[in-house]
């Protein structure tokens, strides 16, 4: 790995030259005019610090929990499909990265690697599951009950993909989504094979986006676990608080890193709402646009507990395996510190409760 990756930019423009056009059309692809991919980036330049300086920052902890279980540092992997696209390895190079640095991985219900030879091959670190719900629930529970077996700490549950997002990448050819250049979403056929012996890799990605999902299949879910349950996808109050009302244990800030419905806000300008309707029921998680320790401390400071990162890690696979999503994570963890001790504090709960540390661009004009 290139000794000039300071960046995790440097490394999206050195991934982009090492994975194939199909590789990085289906990472980066957003929905339809992709407003939402670029505003998720975008939007944390609208966010300001005023910073509170001389005071003392020589040691920060920035350690927390995820869903229960105990992290170093806030950031975590998020669920994004189709590793081995980046790396020999798949997943099992993600796990370990994120097991070398005692952080929590999401692993993909369309990873080409399964569940159980992810946890046998990253066996100490936090994984949760990722998974959609839909009409087969025997298929479901089987793939939850597989987790619960291999010794997951907990359920993603994608609610934000109804169907599948308009997106570039589906057409790439000028014609249709080349399904057959993904490797197969191991993971998945694993639990499709027993009740749809016939269900090929095409149809086994439609089937989970087949608009069936509502807000009863998390009672659903709850009763067949005793996992904590975060939902991933909510942008607004009225979507957080029946998340709430469904009793899940965590809420993740997200629009699918701009790959579903185009022109929503970027997740930065969702998360305000979301935490002030949620008003401490629930963990409020976050991903959407991070690639500095700025973004995660923007973040932080309204009101997410820790972030999730998606591309980003991609890329550190594409560019080094497993170290080079090891570096990624490290880049942004360093950079949160340094961003901490600039602002002048010590610790997330700070950063958080410290008023008016990070503030909206307008703030600066309501007050003269
Ligand atoms: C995607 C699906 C797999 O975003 O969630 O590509």
């Amino acid at each position: 790995m290139s000794a000039e990756l300071i960046f995790v930019e440097d490394f999206k423009k050195e991934a982009k030259k090492k994975v194939s056009p199909f590789g990085w059309g289906y990472y980066s692809a957003g929905s339809v005019g992709e407003q939402t991919v670029h505003e998720n980036c975008e939007a944390y330049k609208r966010w300001r610090f005023r910073p509170r300086l001389l005071r003392y920052v020589s040691e920060v902890d920035i350690s927390t929990t995820v869903l229960g279980s105990n992290i170093p540092f806030p950031i975590c992997i998020a669920p994004t499909a189709h590793h081995a696209i980046a790396c020999a390895e798949g997943e099992v190079e993600t796990a370990q990265a994120a097991e070398s640095l005692g952080t929590g991985m999401a692993l993909s219900i369309y990873s080409n690697r399964t569940m159980e030879e992810v946890a046998h091959q990253a066996p100490k670190g936090t994984k949760w599951c990722h998974v959609q719900i839909v009409r087969n629930r025997d298929l479901i529970k089987h793939y939850v009950k597989r987790a619960e077996k291999a010794g997951y700490n907990g359920f993603i549950v994608t609610i934000d993909q109804a169907v599948l997002g308009n997106r570039h990448h589906r057409y790439p050819d000028g014609t249709s989504f080349a399904f057959k250049q993904l490797h197969p979403s191991t993971n998945l056929l694993e639990s499709t094979k027993h009740f749809m012996p016939h269900m090929n890799e095409i149809r086994a990605f439609l089937h989970l986006t087949d608009g069936t999902t509502e807000w009863d299949s998390l009672d659903w879910l709850r009763s067949i676990t005793k996992l904590p349950i975060a939902v991933k996808g909510i942008l607004t109050s009225e979507m957080a608080l029946k998340a709430v009302e469904h009793k899940v244990d965590g809420i993740i800030v997200s629009n699918h890193g701009g790959r579903q419905l185009d022109g929503t806000f970027a997740s930065i300008d969702s998360l305000p709402e979301v935490v002030k309707a949620v008003n401490g029921r629930c963990d409020v998680y976050f991903d959407g646009g991070i690639r500095k320790g700025t973004d995660i401390a923007k973040a932080i400071a309204l009101g997410a507990k820790a972030v999730f990162v998606g591309r980003p890690i991609l890329w550190g696979l594409i560019c080094g395996g497993k170290e080079g999503a090891q570096r990624v994570l490290e880049i942004l963890r360093d950079e949160l510190v340094t961003t901490m001790q600039l602002l002048g504090v010590k610790s997330l709960d700070e950063l958080q409760t410290t008023p008016d540390l990070v503030v909206h661009e307008s703030y600066l004009f309501s007050k003269l």
